[in-house]
């Protein structure tokens, strides 16, 4: 279904993040048929560029970042009239005026702020002193939303001085994978799962992000931030408040953020026995972390471990177990929920033990795995044994599947419809800065030093050693 005509503009237009995502998933949306005739992007940025030199680029960056290959050059050639260039200067007078013309009346205007976050307030006020943005436009802007608490107040108040909070997008790219909204829908669209879904029936939660790429390119963004800031903030935060939260009473907008923001803000102090850092060690032919960093002494984690709890009803008792990194053994993000053993075994101790899981795989081969017991067939008695309830997005959805939209191409469309719940709202990502500062602020007062790990393994022992502590065990990256 198309969308409403819109003209977007992205500042930062030739940017990394431009070529890699926002133009490409544009372009498939171009493709699926999804843009309006007559729909519009602007290219805005600080280099001296011609629209045709413009176009050449995205032509690059289609070539180069766009995995389907749904497209000819003929529909490249008909996407590419569609984009313009504009130079501008974000913190000067150049460009603004230009701007404004370019921009039509009557339709949806949207403004991506692909850029520092040093910029949005600029960017912002501009906007408004050159009457270029109107009261429905919409402005959509990256991580990293600020570095503390402090920084995201301070950018949120940037903003608030000329956008309306319904009007800004802030992006977390992870709530636009397809099974991060399927996480919703098995839990709101299923009587099963509900009445099970609590510290009654959940012996623990685990949410891994496993990465095996290293920060080797952008290590000097990357040693600023480290794991918590770049990963667990925002997107492991996402998964943890869409797994734990109450059913909001509908699917919409404000609904879903107060439900969300009530489970940050139940989140406790998390002690220093419940944080495992580490950083990778080099291999034969690789770079250890700190080469990568270019800091022979950070002390910036690479990898991050941590024990959680919820103080509400649902969840008091249930921990909840968050690991992310980068050079580990695969690349696998999923979230699983092991439930608690059955209260008591009618086969005998010699059975076993056995738990369900329900395991939810974000990526790669999306889909979902209910872990359940059965008899083992066959004459040798009531043995049991445990079996995968196996549903793959892509086998569920045969064909259908090469339609599973990029996180970031259903997002923009999002804005352009004027959805805001994939977004954050200011609020919460103050609160989740509000529980992450302490954790950093105590790991850096106390000296903390990440602990080392093998590269392509899953971490440092003592990640292992918090779980085994308490007789549980990391599912394995695989
Ligand atoms: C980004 C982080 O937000 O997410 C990167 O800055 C990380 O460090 C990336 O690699 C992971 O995203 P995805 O979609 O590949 O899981």
């Amino acid at each position: 279904i198309p969308v409403d005509d819109f003209d977007l503009v992205i500042f930062g237009g030739t940017g990394d993040l431009a070529r890699r995502k926002i133009l490409p998933g544009l372009y498939r949306r171009f493709c699926a048929g999804q843009m309006p005739e007559t729909a519009r992007i602007i290219g805005a940025a600080r280099s001296e560029h011609d629209t045709e030199e413009f176009r050449q680029l995205v032509r690059d960056a289609i070539r180069e970042f766009s995995t389907k290959n749904t497209c000819d050059e003929g529909q490249i050639g008909a996407f590419l009239e569609r984009l313009d260039y504009v130079q501008v200067d974000a913190r000067g007078s150049d460009g603004w005026d230009a701007l404004k013309e370019m921009m039509r009346d009557g339709v949806v205007k949207a403004y991506y702020f692909s850029v520092a976050p040093s910029l949005f307030g600029d960017i912002a006020e501009r906007l408004q002193s050159y009457g270029i943005a109107d009261e429905s436009a919409r402005i959509v802007v990256e991580k990293p939303f600020g570095r503390d608490l402090d920084s995201a107040k301070k950018l949120n108040a940037d903003l608030a001085k000329h956008f309306d909070e319904t009007q800004i997008y802030r992006i977390d790219h992870y709530l636009g994978k397809e099974t991060v909204q399927n996480l919703m829908a098995v839990r709101f669209g299923n009587i099963l799962f509900e009445p099970l879904w609590n510290s009654q029936y959940v012996d623990h939660i685990q949410i891994t992000v496993a990465e095996t790429v290293g920060v080797g390119g952008r290590g000097e963004y990357y040693d600023r931030s480290g794991a918590m800031r770049d990963m667990v903030q925002n997107h492991l935060m996402q998964l943890l408040c869409l797994i734990a939260m109450e059913p909001p009473s509908r699917f919409d907008p404000d609904a879903v953020r107060d439900e969300k923001l009530k489970v940050i803000r139940a989140l406790e102090p998390v002690d220093h026995h419940s944080i495992v850092r580490g950083q990778y060690e080099a291999t034969a032919t690789e770079p250890s972390y700190r080469e990568d960093a270019g800091d022979p002494r950070s002390t910036t984690e690479s990898f991050i471990a941590l024990r959680c709890m919820i103080s509400n009803w649902r969840w008091a008792g249930t921990p909840f177990f968050l690991r992310t990194g980068k050079k580990l053994k695969a690349r696998t993000s999923e979230i699983a929920v092991m439930f608690k053993d059955a209260p008591h075994s009618i086969f005998g101790e010699e059975a076993g033990r056995h738990a369900n899981v329900l395991s939810i795989r974000l990526q790669p081969n999306e889909g979902m795995t209910l872990k359940v017991t059965i008899k083992e067939p066959g004459p040798g008695g009531m043995r049991l044994v445990d079996v995968p309830l196996d549903m793959s997005f892509a086998e569920a959805l045969g064909d259908d599947a090469e339609e599973i939209t990029d996180a970031y191409e259903r997002l923009i469309m999002d804005v352009i419809r004027g959805n805001q719940t994939l977004f954050m709202r200011g609020d919460e990502v103050e609160a989740a800065w509000a529980w992450t500062d302490p954790l950093i602020e105590s790991w850096e007062k106390r000296g903390d030093m990440p602990k080392a790990y093998e590269a392509y393994s899953s971490g440092p022992e003592e990640a292992a050693m918090m779980l085994h502590r308490e007789g549980r065990r990391w599912r394995e990256i695989k």
